[in-house]
Protein backbone atom coordinates (compact mmCIF):
# COMPACT_ATOMS: atom_id res chain seq x y z
CA UNK A 1 0.00 0.00 0.00
CA UNK A 2 1.30 3.35 -0.89
CA UNK A 3 2.14 5.50 1.96
CA UNK A 4 -0.06 8.09 3.05
CA UNK A 5 -0.29 11.17 1.48
CA UNK A 6 0.11 14.76 3.59
CA UNK A 7 -3.17 16.53 3.75
CA UNK A 8 -3.69 19.90 2.19
CA UNK A 9 -5.75 22.63 3.00
CA UNK A 10 -6.76 25.59 0.74
CA UNK A 11 -7.81 28.93 1.99
CA UNK A 12 -10.37 30.36 -0.69
CA UNK A 13 -11.65 28.68 -3.81
CA UNK A 14 -11.79 31.23 -6.36
CA UNK A 15 -9.86 30.61 -9.79
CA UNK A 16 -6.17 29.81 -8.43
CA UNK A 17 -8.01 27.81 -4.77
CA UNK A 18 -10.07 25.62 -7.31
CA UNK A 19 -7.58 24.19 -9.77
CA UNK A 20 -5.10 23.89 -6.61
CA UNK A 21 -7.48 21.82 -4.78
CA UNK A 22 -8.42 19.99 -7.49
CA UNK A 23 -4.47 18.81 -8.66
CA UNK A 24 -3.48 18.11 -5.06
CA UNK A 25 -6.59 15.80 -5.01
CA UNK A 26 -5.74 14.46 -8.37
CA UNK A 27 -2.20 13.89 -6.93
CA UNK A 28 -3.93 11.74 -4.28
CA UNK A 29 -3.72 14.27 -1.24
CA UNK A 30 -6.67 14.30 0.96
CA UNK A 31 -8.16 18.29 0.33
CA UNK A 32 -9.91 20.36 2.74
CA UNK A 33 -11.07 23.95 0.55
CA UNK A 34 -12.72 26.36 2.81
CA UNK A 35 -14.41 29.86 1.55
CA UNK A 36 -16.21 32.08 3.18
CA UNK A 37 -19.31 32.10 0.66
CA UNK A 38 -21.78 29.84 1.67
CA UNK A 39 -23.40 29.71 -2.03
CA UNK A 40 -20.24 28.71 -3.47
CA UNK A 41 -19.05 25.62 -0.86
CA UNK A 42 -22.67 24.09 -1.27
CA UNK A 43 -22.39 24.56 -5.13
CA UNK A 44 -18.99 22.97 -5.32
CA UNK A 45 -20.12 20.30 -2.45
CA UNK A 46 -22.80 19.17 -5.51
CA UNK A 47 -19.95 18.85 -7.71
CA UNK A 48 -20.80 21.80 -9.30
CA UNK A 49 -18.76 24.68 -10.32
CA UNK A 50 -18.94 27.95 -12.22
CA UNK A 51 -16.00 28.37 -13.81
CA UNK A 52 -14.59 27.14 -17.30
CA UNK A 53 -11.15 25.54 -16.98
CA UNK A 54 -10.59 22.55 -19.41
CA UNK A 55 -10.25 19.81 -17.72
CA UNK A 56 -11.02 21.35 -14.31
CA UNK A 57 -14.53 19.42 -13.89
CA UNK A 58 -13.21 15.86 -14.88
CA UNK A 59 -10.75 16.41 -12.10
CA UNK A 60 -13.39 17.44 -9.27
CA UNK A 61 -15.73 14.51 -9.96
CA UNK A 62 -12.66 11.89 -10.43
CA UNK A 63 -11.12 13.29 -6.86
CA UNK A 64 -14.67 13.72 -5.43
CA UNK A 65 -14.33 11.87 -2.23
CA UNK A 66 -10.53 13.43 -1.50
CA UNK A 67 -12.09 17.14 -1.51
CA UNK A 68 -13.88 18.61 1.05
CA UNK A 69 -15.39 22.25 0.86
CA UNK A 70 -16.28 23.91 3.28
CA UNK A 71 -16.81 27.75 5.49
CA UNK A 72 -15.29 26.20 8.68
CA UNK A 73 -11.77 27.47 8.99
CA UNK A 74 -11.42 25.25 12.30
CA UNK A 75 -12.61 22.34 10.63
CA UNK A 76 -9.49 23.16 7.78
CA UNK A 77 -7.11 23.67 10.27
CA UNK A 78 -7.76 20.33 12.44
CA UNK A 79 -7.63 18.64 8.96
CA UNK A 80 -4.75 20.02 7.38
CA UNK A 81 -0.73 21.84 8.47
CA UNK A 82 -0.42 22.56 5.04
CA UNK A 83 -2.80 25.80 4.41
CA UNK A 84 -2.36 27.12 0.64
CA UNK A 85 -3.76 30.73 0.90
CA UNK A 86 -5.36 31.91 -2.51
CA UNK A 87 -7.94 34.77 -1.87
CA UNK A 88 -7.78 37.60 -4.31
CA UNK A 89 -5.58 40.75 -3.96
CA UNK A 90 -7.13 43.02 -5.86
CA UNK A 91 -5.85 46.77 -6.71
CA UNK A 92 -7.23 49.06 -4.14
CA UNK A 93 -7.88 53.24 -5.39
CA UNK A 94 -4.13 53.66 -4.99
CA UNK A 95 -3.15 50.90 -7.52
CA UNK A 96 -1.61 48.93 -4.36
CA UNK A 97 -2.87 45.18 -3.96
CA UNK A 98 -5.80 45.29 -1.39
CA UNK A 99 -4.58 42.57 1.26
CA UNK A 100 -7.42 43.20 3.25
CA UNK A 101 -8.38 39.17 2.39
CA UNK A 102 -4.93 38.26 3.38
CA UNK A 103 -5.14 40.17 6.34
CA UNK A 104 -8.58 38.91 7.39
CA UNK A 105 -7.48 35.11 6.88
CA UNK A 106 -4.08 35.16 8.74
CA UNK A 107 -6.37 36.83 12.02
CA UNK A 108 -8.41 33.41 11.50
CA UNK A 109 -5.15 31.24 11.78
CA UNK A 110 -3.42 29.30 14.74
CA UNK A 111 0.11 30.77 15.79
CA UNK A 112 0.81 27.18 17.41
CA UNK A 113 3.61 25.88 15.70
CA UNK A 114 2.13 23.50 14.16
CA UNK A 115 0.70 24.92 10.80
CA UNK A 116 2.24 26.41 7.43
CA UNK A 117 0.78 29.66 5.51
CA UNK A 118 1.54 28.95 2.34
CA UNK A 119 1.03 32.05 0.07
CA UNK A 120 0.00 31.47 -3.26
CA UNK A 121 -1.44 35.06 -3.47
CA UNK A 122 -0.41 37.75 -5.53
CA UNK A 123 1.30 40.10 -3.13
CA UNK A 124 3.63 42.71 -2.50
CA UNK A 125 7.24 41.65 -1.59
CA UNK A 126 7.92 42.43 1.94
CA UNK A 127 4.19 40.74 2.88
CA UNK A 128 5.43 37.50 3.87
CA UNK A 129 7.86 39.78 6.42
CA UNK A 130 5.20 41.55 7.70
CA UNK A 131 3.11 38.69 8.47
CA UNK A 132 5.58 36.77 10.32
CA UNK A 133 6.23 39.74 12.97
CA UNK A 134 2.28 39.35 13.35
CA UNK A 135 2.22 35.94 13.94
CA UNK A 136 5.67 34.71 15.04
CA UNK A 137 3.70 30.72 15.80
CA UNK A 138 2.90 30.56 12.01
CA UNK A 139 5.42 29.26 9.46
CA UNK A 140 5.63 31.15 6.31
CA UNK A 141 6.27 30.18 2.85
CA UNK A 142 5.96 32.21 -0.34
CA UNK A 143 4.67 29.50 -3.37
CA UNK A 144 3.41 32.17 -6.31
CA UNK A 145 0.90 30.89 -8.85
CA UNK A 146 2.06 30.86 -12.87
CA UNK A 147 -0.83 29.12 -13.95
CA UNK A 148 -2.42 29.95 -17.59
CA UNK A 149 -6.20 30.72 -17.53
CA UNK A 150 -7.73 28.25 -20.19
CA UNK A 151 -4.23 25.27 -19.32
CA UNK A 152 -4.23 25.95 -15.55
CA UNK A 153 -4.70 22.19 -15.25
CA UNK A 154 -1.91 21.52 -17.67
CA UNK A 155 0.13 24.25 -16.03
CA UNK A 156 -0.03 22.38 -12.28
CA UNK A 157 0.62 19.23 -13.22
CA UNK A 158 3.66 20.20 -16.14
CA UNK A 159 4.86 23.47 -14.51
CA UNK A 160 8.17 25.08 -15.73
CA UNK A 161 9.51 26.13 -12.14
CA UNK A 162 7.84 25.78 -8.68
CA UNK A 163 9.44 28.47 -6.63
CA UNK A 164 9.27 28.19 -2.63
CA UNK A 165 10.73 31.02 -0.72
CA UNK A 166 11.21 30.67 3.01
CA UNK A 167 13.40 31.73 5.18
CA UNK A 168 15.98 30.65 7.73
CA UNK A 169 14.18 28.45 10.81
CA UNK A 170 11.32 27.46 8.09
CA UNK A 171 13.10 25.46 6.07
CA UNK A 172 10.80 21.93 7.50
CA UNK A 173 7.46 23.89 6.55
CA UNK A 174 9.56 24.77 2.64
CA UNK A 175 10.70 20.93 2.51
CA UNK A 176 7.36 20.02 3.12
CA UNK A 177 5.68 22.39 -0.01
CA UNK A 178 8.63 21.22 -2.23
CA UNK A 179 7.87 17.33 -1.38
CA UNK A 180 4.00 18.12 -2.25
CA UNK A 181 5.51 19.51 -5.73
CA UNK A 182 8.27 17.03 -6.51
CA UNK A 183 6.32 14.28 -7.88
CA UNK A 184 5.21 17.03 -10.63
CA UNK A 185 9.25 16.90 -12.20
CA UNK A 186 9.68 21.01 -12.19
CA UNK A 187 12.55 22.45 -11.39
CA UNK A 188 12.25 23.71 -7.88
CA UNK A 189 13.58 27.41 -7.00
CA UNK A 190 14.24 27.56 -3.38
CA UNK A 191 14.74 30.82 -2.16
CA UNK A 192 14.14 33.37 0.74
CA UNK A 193 10.51 34.77 1.09
CA UNK A 194 11.15 38.30 0.04
CA UNK A 195 13.19 37.07 -3.66
CA UNK A 196 9.97 34.53 -4.26
CA UNK A 197 7.23 37.31 -4.17
CA UNK A 198 9.25 39.39 -6.43
CA UNK A 199 10.12 36.44 -9.01
CA UNK A 200 6.42 36.09 -9.27
CA UNK A 201 5.80 40.23 -9.83
CA UNK A 202 8.83 40.70 -11.96
CA UNK A 203 7.84 37.58 -14.26
CA UNK A 204 4.50 38.67 -14.85
CA UNK A 205 5.54 42.64 -15.73
CA UNK A 206 8.19 40.88 -18.09
CA UNK A 207 5.80 38.83 -19.93
CA UNK A 208 3.47 41.97 -20.08
CA UNK A 209 6.64 43.91 -21.11
CA UNK A 210 7.14 41.31 -24.11
CA UNK A 211 3.64 41.76 -25.67
CA UNK A 212 3.93 45.60 -25.42
CA UNK A 213 7.32 45.89 -27.07
CA UNK A 214 5.84 43.25 -30.30
CA UNK A 215 2.75 45.60 -30.04
CA UNK A 216 5.13 48.97 -30.17
CA UNK A 217 7.29 46.95 -33.15
CA UNK A 218 4.15 45.81 -35.13
CA UNK A 219 3.29 49.85 -35.16
CA UNK A 220 6.18 50.40 -36.57
CA UNK A 221 5.90 47.47 -39.26
CA UNK A 222 2.62 49.29 -40.16
CA UNK A 223 4.83 52.26 -41.06
CA UNK A 224 7.28 50.65 -43.13
CA UNK A 225 5.39 47.69 -44.26
CA UNK A 226 7.25 45.27 -42.66
CA UNK A 227 5.14 41.71 -41.10
CA UNK A 228 5.56 41.58 -37.34
CA UNK A 229 4.60 38.15 -37.24
CA UNK A 230 7.96 37.69 -39.51
CA UNK A 231 10.51 40.12 -37.52
CA UNK A 232 8.56 37.75 -34.12
CA UNK A 233 9.24 34.57 -36.06
CA UNK A 234 13.52 36.26 -36.69
CA UNK A 235 13.70 37.68 -33.27
CA UNK A 236 12.21 34.48 -31.65
CA UNK A 237 14.63 32.01 -32.67
CA UNK A 238 17.26 33.69 -30.73
CA UNK A 239 17.50 31.50 -27.79
CA UNK A 240 18.01 34.89 -25.60
CA UNK A 241 14.92 35.91 -26.71
CA UNK A 242 12.50 32.78 -27.24
CA UNK A 243 9.49 32.97 -29.49
CA UNK A 244 6.22 32.91 -26.67
CA UNK A 245 4.37 36.11 -26.23
CA UNK A 246 5.57 37.85 -29.02
CA UNK A 247 2.36 37.67 -30.53
CA UNK A 248 1.08 41.14 -31.70
CA UNK A 249 -2.48 42.36 -31.41
CA UNK A 250 -5.11 44.68 -29.43
CA UNK A 251 -3.06 44.47 -25.86
CA UNK A 252 -2.48 42.00 -23.09
CA UNK A 253 -5.59 41.75 -20.55
CA UNK A 254 -6.98 39.35 -17.58
CA UNK A 255 -7.18 39.33 -14.40
CA UNK A 256 -3.01 39.11 -13.32
CA UNK A 257 -1.23 41.43 -15.75
CA UNK A 258 -2.70 44.89 -15.25
CA UNK A 259 -3.18 44.55 -11.27
CA UNK A 260 0.27 43.12 -11.02
CA UNK A 261 2.11 45.46 -13.70
CA UNK A 262 0.32 48.61 -11.57
CA UNK A 263 1.04 46.76 -8.03
CA UNK A 264 4.48 46.67 -9.01
CA UNK A 265 4.73 49.50 -10.33
CA UNK A 266 3.44 50.98 -7.14
CA UNK A 267 5.87 49.00 -4.88
CA UNK A 268 8.78 50.55 -6.15
CA UNK A 269 7.21 54.05 -6.24
CA UNK A 270 6.24 53.77 -2.67
CA UNK A 271 10.12 53.39 -1.56
CA UNK A 272 10.63 56.32 -3.82
CA UNK A 273 11.76 54.72 -7.10
CA UNK A 274 10.38 55.06 -10.64
CA UNK A 275 9.49 52.10 -12.82
CA UNK A 276 9.98 54.32 -15.89
CA UNK A 277 10.05 51.00 -18.19
CA UNK A 278 6.62 49.77 -16.77
CA UNK A 279 4.76 53.07 -17.08
CA UNK A 280 5.96 52.95 -20.71
CA UNK A 281 4.52 49.41 -21.07
CA UNK A 282 0.85 49.88 -19.35
CA UNK A 283 0.60 52.95 -21.59
CA UNK A 284 1.79 51.22 -24.66
CA UNK A 285 -1.53 48.41 -23.63
CA UNK A 286 -3.83 51.15 -23.23
CA UNK A 287 -3.01 52.85 -26.86
CA UNK A 288 -2.72 49.65 -28.64
CA UNK A 289 -6.55 48.82 -27.93
CA UNK A 290 -7.75 52.11 -28.61
CA UNK A 291 -5.44 52.06 -32.20
CA UNK A 292 -8.38 49.95 -33.77
CA UNK A 293 -10.91 52.91 -33.46
CA UNK A 294 -8.73 54.79 -35.45
CA UNK A 295 -7.82 52.12 -37.97
CA UNK A 296 -11.29 51.74 -38.27
CA UNK A 297 -12.12 55.52 -39.11
CA UNK A 298 -9.56 55.38 -41.58
CA UNK A 299 -11.86 53.08 -43.62
CA UNK A 300 -15.30 54.61 -42.39
CA UNK A 301 -14.78 57.98 -41.57
CA UNK A 302 -16.73 59.37 -38.28
CA UNK A 303 -18.34 55.98 -36.67
CA UNK A 304 -21.29 58.13 -36.26
CA UNK A 305 -24.43 55.34 -36.75
CA UNK A 306 -22.32 52.92 -38.04
CA UNK A 307 -22.76 49.14 -36.67
CA UNK A 308 -19.50 47.11 -35.55
CA UNK A 309 -19.08 44.02 -34.43
CA UNK A 310 -17.14 42.79 -31.92
CA UNK A 311 -15.73 38.70 -32.16
CA UNK A 312 -14.77 37.56 -29.29
CA UNK A 313 -15.23 38.98 -26.08
CA UNK A 314 -13.09 37.08 -23.46
CA UNK A 315 -9.78 38.45 -22.61
CA UNK A 316 -8.21 35.33 -24.65
CA UNK A 317 -9.57 32.16 -25.94
CA UNK A 318 -10.87 29.33 -23.67
CA UNK A 319 -12.47 31.27 -20.93
CA UNK A 320 -15.10 33.21 -20.24
CA UNK A 321 -13.23 35.54 -18.06
CA UNK A 322 -13.83 39.46 -18.93
CA UNK A 323 -11.39 40.83 -16.63
CA UNK A 324 -9.51 43.65 -17.96
CA UNK A 325 -10.63 42.08 -21.23
CA UNK A 326 -9.78 44.86 -24.56
CA UNK A 327 -13.43 44.24 -25.73
CA UNK A 328 -14.51 45.99 -22.72
CA UNK A 329 -12.33 49.40 -23.87
CA UNK A 330 -13.12 48.93 -27.30
CA UNK A 331 -16.96 48.73 -26.84
CA UNK A 332 -17.33 51.78 -24.96
CA UNK A 333 -14.91 53.74 -27.72
CA UNK A 334 -16.73 52.92 -30.46
CA UNK A 335 -20.04 53.67 -28.42
CA UNK A 336 -18.00 57.26 -27.53
CA UNK A 337 -17.79 57.88 -31.21
CA UNK A 338 -21.85 56.95 -32.03
CA UNK A 339 -21.04 53.53 -33.13
CA UNK A 340 -23.60 51.09 -32.29
CA UNK A 341 -21.78 47.49 -31.26
CA UNK A 342 -23.19 44.24 -31.51
CA UNK A 343 -20.71 41.17 -30.16
CA UNK A 344 -20.50 37.27 -29.90
CA UNK A 345 -18.13 35.41 -27.78
CA UNK A 346 -19.01 32.08 -27.77
CA UNK A 347 -18.93 31.28 -24.00
CA UNK A 348 -18.22 35.19 -22.27
CA UNK A 349 -21.57 36.46 -23.03
CA UNK A 350 -23.40 35.90 -19.88
CA UNK A 351 -20.55 37.40 -17.84
CA UNK A 352 -20.22 40.34 -20.59
CA UNK A 353 -23.62 41.24 -19.97
CA UNK A 354 -23.36 43.84 -16.77
CA UNK A 355 -20.04 44.95 -18.11
CA UNK A 356 -21.73 46.37 -21.30
CA UNK A 357 -25.13 46.85 -20.61
CA UNK A 358 -25.90 48.71 -24.35
CA UNK A 359 -23.89 46.01 -26.77
CA UNK A 360 -26.43 43.60 -28.68
CA UNK A 361 -24.88 40.25 -27.46
CA UNK A 362 -25.49 37.76 -30.28
CA UNK A 363 -25.85 34.13 -30.55
CA UNK A 364 -23.64 33.60 -33.08
CA UNK A 365 -20.82 35.07 -35.17
CA UNK A 366 -23.16 35.66 -38.38
CA UNK A 367 -25.73 37.42 -36.35
CA UNK A 368 -23.49 40.11 -34.96
CA UNK A 369 -22.46 40.41 -38.44
CA UNK A 370 -25.42 40.80 -39.71
CA UNK A 371 -25.81 44.77 -41.42
CA UNK A 372 -22.20 45.28 -39.54
CA UNK A 373 -19.99 48.44 -41.20
CA UNK A 374 -17.07 46.60 -39.59
CA UNK A 375 -16.25 43.69 -37.88
CA UNK A 376 -12.99 43.67 -35.20
CA UNK A 377 -11.71 40.11 -34.32
CA UNK A 378 -10.73 41.04 -30.55
CA UNK A 379 -10.90 37.44 -29.11
CA UNK A 380 -8.94 34.57 -31.13
CA UNK A 381 -11.39 31.61 -30.58
CA UNK A 382 -10.74 28.78 -33.06
CA UNK A 383 -14.98 28.92 -34.38
CA UNK A 384 -13.92 32.01 -35.92
CA UNK A 385 -11.32 30.16 -38.54
CA UNK A 386 -14.09 28.13 -39.53
CA UNK A 387 -16.28 30.48 -40.16
CA UNK A 388 -18.64 30.60 -43.55
CA UNK A 389 -16.77 34.36 -44.37
CA UNK A 390 -18.06 34.36 -48.02
CA UNK A 391 -21.66 34.27 -46.30
CA UNK A 392 -20.41 36.76 -43.81
CA UNK A 393 -19.05 39.23 -46.53
CA UNK A 394 -22.81 39.03 -47.70
CA UNK A 395 -24.58 40.02 -44.79
CA UNK A 396 -22.43 42.88 -43.83
CA UNK A 397 -23.42 46.36 -45.13
CA UNK A 398 -19.27 46.59 -45.61
CA UNK A 399 -17.11 43.44 -45.70
CA UNK A 400 -14.46 45.05 -43.70
CA UNK A 401 -12.61 43.57 -41.03
CA UNK A 402 -9.95 44.47 -38.58
CA UNK A 403 -8.18 41.42 -36.87
CA UNK A 404 -7.30 42.48 -33.66
CA UNK A 405 -5.28 39.16 -32.99
CA UNK A 406 -3.46 38.54 -36.71
CA UNK A 407 -5.58 34.90 -36.44
CA UNK A 408 -7.28 34.41 -39.88
CA UNK A 409 -5.97 34.28 -43.35
CA UNK A 410 -5.65 37.55 -44.72
CA UNK A 411 -5.81 36.04 -48.37
CA UNK A 412 -8.71 33.80 -48.02
CA UNK A 413 -10.44 36.76 -46.26
CA UNK A 414 -9.97 39.09 -49.10
CA UNK A 415 -10.92 36.11 -51.28
CA UNK A 416 -13.99 36.07 -49.60
CA UNK A 417 -14.65 40.08 -50.54
CA UNK A 418 -13.53 41.35 -47.40
CA UNK A 419 -10.76 44.67 -46.74
CA UNK A 420 -9.20 43.35 -44.36
CA UNK A 421 -6.03 44.89 -42.02
CA UNK A 422 -4.62 43.03 -38.95
CA UNK A 423 -1.98 44.51 -36.53
CA UNK A 424 1.63 45.32 -38.10
CA UNK A 425 0.80 43.39 -41.21
CA UNK A 426 1.67 44.29 -44.89
CA UNK A 427 -1.18 42.60 -45.93
CA UNK A 428 -3.66 45.71 -45.04
CA UNK A 429 -5.76 47.06 -47.39
CA UNK A 430 -5.06 50.44 -46.13
CA UNK A 431 -6.50 53.44 -46.98
CA UNK A 432 -3.79 56.45 -46.62
CA UNK A 433 -5.52 59.45 -44.17
C1 LIG B 1 -0.90 35.30 -16.89
C2 LIG B 1 0.48 34.64 -16.75
O1 LIG B 1 0.86 34.09 -18.02
C3 LIG B 1 0.44 33.58 -15.67
O2 LIG B 1 1.74 33.04 -15.49
C4 LIG B 1 -0.02 34.21 -14.36
O3 LIG B 1 -0.11 33.28 -13.35
C5 LIG B 1 -1.39 34.88 -14.56
O4 LIG B 1 -1.30 35.83 -15.64
P1 LIG B 1 -3.25 34.65 -17.99
O5 LIG B 1 -3.74 35.98 -17.48
O6 LIG B 1 -4.10 33.46 -17.79
O7 LIG B 1 -1.82 34.30 -17.34
O8 LIG B 1 -3.05 34.83 -19.56
P2 LIG B 1 -1.86 34.78 -20.62
O9 LIG B 1 -1.99 33.55 -21.44
O10 LIG B 1 -0.56 35.05 -20.00
O11 LIG B 1 -2.29 36.01 -21.56
C6 LIG B 1 -2.43 37.32 -21.02
C7 LIG B 1 -2.86 38.29 -22.09
O12 LIG B 1 -1.81 38.55 -23.00
C8 LIG B 1 -4.05 37.85 -22.96
O13 LIG B 1 -4.91 38.95 -23.13
C9 LIG B 1 -3.41 37.43 -24.27
O14 LIG B 1 -4.29 37.58 -25.35
C10 LIG B 1 -2.26 38.41 -24.34
N1 LIG B 1 -1.12 37.94 -25.15
C11 LIG B 1 -0.42 36.83 -24.77
C12 LIG B 1 -0.73 38.67 -26.28
O15 LIG B 1 -1.34 39.69 -26.65
N2 LIG B 1 0.37 38.24 -26.98
C13 LIG B 1 1.09 37.15 -26.63
O16 LIG B 1 2.08 36.84 -27.32
C14 LIG B 1 0.69 36.41 -25.49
Amino acid sequence: MSAEKQPVGVIGVGWVGLVTAACFAELGHPVTARDILPEKVESLSRGETTIHEPGLDELLARNAERLTFTTDMEELLDAARLLFVCVDTPPTVSGDADLSRVRSVVEELRADGDHALVMKSTVPAGTGNSIRRDMPGLSYVSCPEFLKEGTAVKDFMNPDRVVIGADPGEEGAADAVAALYEPLGGEIVRTDVASAEMIKLASNAFLATKISFINEIANVCEEVDADVGEVARGMGLDERIGPKFLKAGVGWGGSCFGKDTIALKKLAGNSGYHFQLLSAVIDVNELQKRRVVQKLKRYLGSLAGSKVALLGLAFKPDTDDMRDAASLVLAARLEGEGAKVAAYDPIAAERARGLMPTVELATSALEALDGADAAVLVTEWPEFAELDWSEAASQMARPLLIDGRNFLDARSLMAAGFEYEGIGVPTAVRQEA
